[in-house]
């Protein structure tokens, strides 16, 4: 049986939240030999080791306190079959994804795949040539509500789509406090508006053809932050659907939940609409105060065999499962092939994940269409269009 090296990098919410719980509970199951985590800085490995000391991680920077390029030495070291997690700001997810493809190991992106067209395709073409699985975790794709929606609009009962709309803003203390270093470099649109992009892609299989974005800067530039606080977006579609998303990242502390957030599309046949923040499993406590609880994304339980255990479950543990599953797929067919076979095998099984996962060639379309936003509010709401090949110019 074959099991997976994995490495992740970045040592930020993601990993310590989500990504680490999820690997543990994969090695359990016989799925991963060794989990080896690199960030940029030592005492953040040294605090995931601490935290997950079942995960026996090895770490890296192993000397220097700081090393802002311990992650290609950690590339370099890891045997294969392995799979890297790029867990970082979405502005490097590029250089490292390129970097473990081109060393043929597969990657999981978190999302956005990467910020730009021109890298998009740099990974797709790249991804291709060297037959490596590279899958960017848009989570949203498991969470049944969604998938449901998906369901129905392909089975033609919703009719075909004509508008619709998304909501996602999040509380403060992502830019003030978890993003500080890079909210900069990112936007609500890009960081979080990406999401139901992808969503709408994902029900319709329609494509981007034309976006026009605003953002705002008031209250992130009064504390010295040079970041949007919010921005919409009207995206049209290849059927001249319009989607209209709102996004932001300064609701108060005392939001209920960290996200708001939902989705609707009005279709000639019927209408789909989803509050994907209230699922109407609310607690209230002396801790916490009032909180909208999710019980559906990714959240701590009981373990069936043993109550002293926690495991965590949901749809945020299930997108990273379906990929690790696939890479060990391909790990356990090309297991005992010489390299021109486990290639051509390779190709095979990339080639059919294609059609149904967020690989490159799907993940591109977000990716164009936040691009196109960003340029679009940095020219106040000039339109840009999408071209068939996914460049982009303004009208
Ligand atoms: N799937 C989800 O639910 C979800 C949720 C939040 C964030 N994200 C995405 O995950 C990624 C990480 O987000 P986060 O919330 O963990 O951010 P974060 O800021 O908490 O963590 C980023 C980590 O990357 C590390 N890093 C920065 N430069 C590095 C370098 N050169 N080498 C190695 N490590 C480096 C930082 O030190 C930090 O540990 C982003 O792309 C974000 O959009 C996904």
């Amino acid at each position: 049986m074959a099991e997976l090296n994995i490495l992740v990098i970045g040592g930020g919410m993601i990993t310590q939240q989500v990504i680490l719980p999820v690997l543990i509970d994969e090695k359990e199951k016989g799925k991963i030999s060794s989990i080896a985590v690199a960030s940029r800085r030592k005492d953040t490995v040294e605090k995931l080791s601490a935290l997950f000391p079942q995960a026996k991680i090895k770490g890296y920077p192993e000397k220097k306190d700081s090393d802002p390029d311990a992650w290609k030495i950690a590339i370099k070291e890891l045997e294969r079959p392995a799979v890297v997690i790029v867990a970082t700001p979405d502005d490097l997810h590029a250089e490292m994804a390129l970097t473990a493809i081109e060393q043929c190991h597969h990657v999981i992106v978190q999302k956005p795949l990467c910020l730009t067209v021109k890298d998009a395709k740099n990974i797709l073409e790249q991804s291709r040539k060297n037959a490596v699985y590279v899958f960017t975790d848009y989570h949203k794709r498991h969470d049944l509500a969604l998938r449901a929606a998906q369901y129905k609009y392909r089975k033609g009962e919703l009719g075909e789509v004509l508008c619709g709309h998304a909501w996602h803003e999040q509380r403060r203390e992502i830019p003030l406090k978890y993003f500080r270093n890079w909210c900069e470099r990112s936007s609500p649109f890009e960081y979080l508006g990406t999401h139901y992009i992808d969503m709408f892609y994902f029900i319709t299989s329609l494509l981007p053809k034309k976006v026009i974005a605003k953002g705002q800067k008031k209250l992130l530039i009064s504390l010295g932050i040079n970041a949007y606080d919010s921005c919409q977006a009207f995206v049209t579609w290849s059927n001249g659907a319009v989607q209209y998303l709102q996004t932001s990242w300064i609701l108060p502390e005392a939001n209920p939940c960290l996200s708001n957030q939902g989705f609707q599309i009005t279709c000639t046949e019927g209408e789909f609409r989803a509050d994907n923040a209230n699922r109407n499993s609310n607690f209230s406590t002396t801790k916490n105060g009032y909180e909208l609880f999710n019980p559906y994304f990714f959240k701590p339980y009981l373990d069936w065999n043993n109550l002293e255990k926690t495991k965590y479950s949901g749809y945020g543990a299930d997108s990273i499962i379906q990929a690790i599953d696939d890479c060990l797929e391909i790990a356990q067919q090309t297991l005992h092939l010489d390299r021109k076979k486990a290639l051509e095998k390779r190709k095979e099984l990339i080639n059919k994940f294609e059609k149904t996962r967020p690989l490159p060639n799907q993940a591109i379309i977000a990716t164009s269409v936040i691009e196109a936003g960003k340029m679009s509010m940095m020219k106040e709401g000039k339109a840009v269009v999408i071209d068939k090949d996914f460049s982009l110019y303004y009208e």
